[in-house]
């Protein structure tokens, strides 16, 4: 099993549920957050004086599910959420060991 980290622009939040919709998937997480990535925030401009913005707000989109969907589900969140612009986010995969469905106490990929 796999989870799926999307760090995305909140205002690319609708789009991003709305594709993993259609391409089905076991569940989600959503996490407000403020992050930087390689440009370190913005410069803004107020009353003609530069300053800079170094957290800017994201949404962090969680994702686990099957080894078997995880391509799938990762092409369906990148699609969704690019505008080809810097700040488009970024997706980080890492491996879970485990899942429990604590109601029914199963465990493992069908409990995902
Ligand atoms: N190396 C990283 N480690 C942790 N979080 C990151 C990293 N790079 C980006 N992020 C998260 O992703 C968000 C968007 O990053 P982005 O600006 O699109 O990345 P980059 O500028 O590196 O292309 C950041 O606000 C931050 O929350
Ligand atoms: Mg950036």
């Amino acid at each position: 099993m796999k989870k799926i980290e999307a760090v995305i622009r909140p205002e690319k939040l609708d789009d991003v549920k709305a594709a993993l919709e259609k391409a089905g998937y076991p569940g989600l997480m959503l996490t407000r957050i403020e992050g930087h990535g390689q440009q370190k925030g913005i410069m803004q401009q107020f009353r003609g004086r530069g300053y800079k913005v170094e957290l800017l707000a994201k949404f962090r989109v969680e994702v686990v599910c099957s080894d078997g969907e995880c391509g799938r589900l990762i092409a369906a969140i990148s699609e969704a959420a690019r505008t080809g612009e810097v700040g488009d986010g970024k997706i980080f995969v890492s491996d879970i060991s485990d899942v429990i469905r604590i109601r029914t106490g199963e465990s493992g990929e069908t409990a995902v």
